[in-house]
């Protein structure tokens, strides 16, 4: 079977970077670019970063540089999670490559509009990128197979009480992803807090291979939870609903993006309305995971049989 085309839209970030390794290194899945945006940290670093992953794991992978900052509201980086590089932890090797010279969205566009098969957008930061490059090239919208978004929840967020980090950071942004028409699946708080990674199972990872030892060198330093009660790998969930789909049970729901005011970045399912035919489910929500099955695929991709990639 062919491996899916996809495109990471990232701000590694270090739970970032384990969706990206595992991504990079699984045949079912052909990665054909990590775009980059600021918002764990700033771009310079979220770009650097990507260029450290693609160069340690030794792949091909081209590195586009996008934007800076949300399309109205300022960023609020959260060096506090990840550290100030925004993958404290590990000593990469220093990088020898550059991004590519185009910008994210015009790097996005080239391959979408090139590719045979429909590309699928794995959006695990903000969404500025994406709205940019749907509002400049509405045409890329029918080329495009699915988003795959690690945003939002159901029940509360993580930068208030009431919005995650990714749809806070640019609800105008995630308001034109969401509106779009494009099929989405979003993974949210709900399911990525309960999808954990305990101490043994990233002990086991440390020493199964030179990509796992540099995860778990940046697990320690992450502050997504702990080792101790359980790391919360949020940007690995997109990953594991590409490639296991049947650990997540998902419901269509009507999600909107509130933009403005105290709650602004909050993601309403307003399900009374679907009920009363008000309004069309839009999104493809992932309501509930299998933590266990999650955590035993999560060690699989780094303790499989030996020819693995390093
Ligand atoms: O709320 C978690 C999300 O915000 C993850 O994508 C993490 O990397 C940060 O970007
Ligand atoms: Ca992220």
């Amino acid at each position: 079977m062919k491996p899916r085309p996809i495109i990471f839209d990232t701000d590694p970030g270090i739970d970032d970077a384990a969706a990206i390794t595992i991504a990079i290194r699984n045949p079912q899945l052909d990665v054909k670019l990590l775009s980059t945006v600021g918002a764990n940290v700033e771009v310079e670093k979220t770009t650097l970063n990507a260029l450290k992953l693609t160069e340690f794991l030794e792949v091909d992978v081209p590195v586009a540089k996008g934007c800076s900052a949300p399309l109205l509201k300022e960023l609020e980086p959260c060096p506090e999670v990840h550290g100030k590089t925004g993958m404290d932890g590990f000593a990469f090797p220093p990088v020898t490559k550059a991004p590519l010279e185009k910008h994210a969205v015009e790097a996005m566009r080239e391959i979408i509009m090139a590719s045979e098969e429909k590309v699928t957008l794995v959006v695990i930061g903000t969404h500025t990128n994406i709205a940019i490059l749907f509002r400049l090239y509405p045409e890329v919208k029918e080329r495009i197979a699915e988003i795959v978004t690690m945003g939002g929840g159901l029940c509360g967020g993580n930068t208030n009480s009431s919005a995650e980090f990714n749809i806070y950071n640019d609800p105008h942004a995630a308001a034109i992803v969401f509106g779009s028409g494009v099929p989405i699946t979003m993974l949210g708080l709900h399911v990525t807090r309960k999808a954990l990674l305990h101490r043994a199972a990233a002990e086991r990872i440390d020493q199964a291979s030179p990509a796992g030892h540099m995860l778990y060198s940046l697990f320690v330093h992450y502050r997504g939870g702990s080792l101790a009660s359980g790391l919360m790998i949020h940007d690995a969930c997109a990953v594991a609903y590409l490639l296991r789909p049947a650990l997540f049970q998902t419901e269509m729901m009507s999600i909107e993006i509130a933009t403005e005011g105290i709650a602004a970045g909050t993601t309403v399912s307003d399900y009374r309305a679907v009920k009363n035919g008000e309004k069309t489910a839009n999104v493809n929500v992932c309501v509930d995971v299998d933590a266990a099955g999650f955590e035993t695929w999560f060690l699989e991709e780094f303790c499989k049989t030996a020819g693995e990639r390093p």
